[in-house]
């Protein structure tokens, strides 16, 4: 049984933590692959909502095994908050979450050389969220990097954690003459770290042979396309590679094993940070989309920027993570709008641009070219099947797709779980 791969497609928030766990109910594993407790999965189940940073999205349907694979970077102090956060809801964690000892994990120092970096940067920061992520995964290529297998030998790790923490200290004075990342946080880290060991565990063999076995495994992504380091709006993009060929490298499964690909856009779009973002609007417009659609960061509770779909991009990003299905989220958000647009095609020096181009200065260069749609001015939010939807609801979701050119698989239109369908099978599961 092919493996399927749940991605982001725009510049992350999409809606991934909604559609995983809509899709978890029917897989025995879901494995997150990259990022770390940079990302926030909001899920509502019963009008509860939770907000899961690191451990994966599947955790809230009861069947599913949930691995951690070692492409993640990740913060103890976060995971063992969660956990614990999780346990008060009474979901089982224990003996269901499986940690890679691959993951590098994130120090209070990798925290105080993000944020000193971006208050160095000033206005011209990347706008971070401040969490470690990019210092972390540097000092994972510099072969510098503290990994969580190693905790399992308590002294060694100590003595390697606490020369990390010192020399750290000392980059975050003589690059930035910032103060270093108190002692007591690395006491929380190092007290964290040593309860990481019960979830330790292989999780790529577990992965390997649950492929073999014919099981259905599930790769969560975080952040989105458009943010994945190599293919983004660099330098205005996260640390990893955010795309789907990444969950197979993160995991240490064939390329071949991912069977399909879903990729998750909003009806509109959102980007937190700074960089590119061609189809943004602003003013009274933008204030409405961002009250009607809770456009607040998820794990820094930052406002986010908003705009409309922007079709160049998405194509862009359903070819790059070779998507099979689209899961289109939040339909429902634009309900009230008299006229809804969608951008079909760039304009740039007087040119029309149709290939969304990667480089971030050229992106930025470039004008949106607007279809506009007649509102549909009905509440969609008690669709479960598209022929429910008011019919220019449907048409305008329709086009959306249809410029991707991938078919539509899963809508939503609201945050709570049965507010999720499906319009055709998933093709790894068909
Ligand atoms: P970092 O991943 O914290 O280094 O932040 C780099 C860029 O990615 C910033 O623009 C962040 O706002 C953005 N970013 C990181 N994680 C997420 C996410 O989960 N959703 C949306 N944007 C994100």
């Amino acid at each position: 049984m092919p493996a399927i791969a749940v991605v982001g497609a725009q510049w992350g928030d999409e809606g991934k933590g909604k559609v995983v766990d809509f899709l978890a109910s029917d897989v025995d594993w879901v494995i997150r692959y990259q990022g770390g407790a940079n990302a926030g999965h909001t899920i509502v189940v019963d009008g509860r909502k939770s907000v899961l940073h690191l451990v994966p999205s599947g955790i809230l349907a009861p069947r599913a095994r949930c691995g951690i694979a070692g492409g993640v970077v990740l913060d103890p102090i976060a995971l063992l908050e969660e956990v614990a956060f999780l346990e008060l809801l009474g979901i089982e964690v224990r003996g269901r979450l499986f940690i890679a000892p691959e993951c590098h994990l994130v120090l209070p120092h990798h925290k105080a050389l993000d944020r000193a970096g971006e208050a160095a940067r000033g206005g011209g920061g990347i706008g971070t969220t401040g969490r470690g992520i990019g210092p972390a995964y540097e000092e994972r290529a510099a072969r510098r990097g503290v990994r969580a297998g190693e905790t399992l030998d308590a002294a060694r790790f100590r003595a390697r954690a606490r020369e990390a923490h010192a020399a750290g200290g000392r980059a975050v004075a003589r690059l930035y003459e910032g103060p270093p990342a108190p002692d007591s946080e690395f006491e929380a880290f190092l007290a964290a770290a040593d309860a990481l060991a019960p979830f330790l565990a292989d999780v790529g063999a577990r992965a390997r042979a649950a492929l073999d076995a014919g099981e259905r495994v599930l790769l969560e992504g975080a952040q989105g396309t458009l943010l994945d380091v190599d293919h983004g709006t660099y330098p205005f993009v996260t640390s990893s590679n955010t795309t789907a060929a990444a969950a197979a490298v993160s995991v240490g499964i064939a390329p071949w094993a991912i069977g399909s690909v879903v990729a998750v856009y909003k009806a509109y779009a959102t980007r937190v940070g700074a960089g590119p973002f061609p189809t943004e609007i602003a003013g009274e417009e933008a204030e409405r989309l961002v009250a009607a659609g809770a456009e607040f960061g998820a794990t820094t509770g930052r406002r986010r920027r908003v705009g409309w779909f922007d079709a160049v991009a998405a194509r862009f990003a359903a070819r790059l993570n070779g998507a099979t299905g689209i899961a289109l989220t939040k339909l429902d958000v634009l309900d009230a709008w008299d006229r809804v647009l969608v951008c079909v095609a760039y304009e740039r020096e007087g040119r029309r641009v149709d290939e969304y181009p990667s480089d971030a200065i050229a992106l930025a260069a470039c004008r949106p070219v607007f279809e506009e749609w007649v509102g549909w001015r009905e509440p969609t939010g008690g669709a479960r099947r598209l022929a429910d939807l008011p019919p220019r609801a449907r048409a305008f979701a329709e086009r959306l797709v249809a410029l991707v050119g991938v078919p539509l698989e899963i809508l939503s239109v609201g945050s709570g779980r049965e507010e999720t369908f499906r319009t055709a099978p998933t093709r790894a599961m068909i």
